[in-house]
């Protein structure tokens, strides 16, 4: 039996890192088998391609490179991460995946979503999310949060109007696939977000008979 492949995104500071230890936590509990990988990234290949997206830089990274890098850094951690994972069997719990790129890339610069779309068949023929928590908070929110982490990374840069994009983007694919996507209001107080994640999951996981 294939495994499932469940997806984390949101825009900065949502809090992904630590609802995704509760996710390992909650599978864990379950006896689920999984692992847990992030993209941009994955695998040593597609990490130096991270490591060259997210470097400030002063040359201008043209939206179609963006674009390009994002999906190679994708087929390589596909081919070597997450379809051998779910071919035998494990789930697979993933930090963002190409949701991101229609939210970053198509939303937040403007790209066109059919491009977005043609790559996507070509890189992962019809392999798809099958449950994808987006955890939504105000911009602003989000943005004082991750600036208290550390150094801006490339994207941390932008403008809070493109971020404002992205948050839309991810609400309007939610809109479009209300099947796969479950939207997850992060502002509310920590507690109250895992118990929201846990329904998620334990309504995903009884459908699916895990
Ligand atoms: P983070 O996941 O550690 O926050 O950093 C990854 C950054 O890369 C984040 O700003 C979102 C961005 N990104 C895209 O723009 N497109 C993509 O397809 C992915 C996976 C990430």
């Amino acid at each position: 039996m294939h495994g499932k492949f469940i997806t984390i995104e949101g825009t900065e500071g949502v809090g992904k890192t630590t609802n995704i230890e509760f996710i390992q936590t909650w599978l864990n509990q379950q006896k689920v088998d999984f692992v847990t990988t992030r993209e941009p990234g994955g695998t040593p290949l597609a990490e130096q391609i991270r490591e060259l997206l997210l470097t400030p830089r002063d040359e201008k990274v043209c939206n179609s490179a963006e674009l390009l890098l994002m999906f190679a850094g994708r087929a390589q951690h596909l081919d070597q991460v997450i379809v051998p994972a779910i071919q035998s069997g494990r789930c697979v719990v993933c930090d963002r995946f190409t949701d991101a790129t229609y939210a970053y890339q198509g939303f937040g610069r403007g790209m066109d979503s059919a491009l977005i779309s043609h790559l996507e068949r070509l890189v992962q023929a019809d392999l798809r999310p099958d449950l994808t928590l987006i955890l939504d908070i105000p911009v602003e929110i989000g943005l004082q949060r991750a600036s208290q982490r550390s150094a801006p990374d490339r994207f941390e840069r932008e403008q809070t109007e493109f971020f404002e994009r992205v948050r839309q983007g991810y609400l309007s694919i939610a809109a479009n696939e209300p099947q796969r996507c479950v939207v997850i209001d992060a502002s509310k107080p920590l507690a109250d977000v895992q118990r929201d994640i846990t329904t998620a999951l334990e309504s995903f996981f009884t459908q699916g008979q895990g």
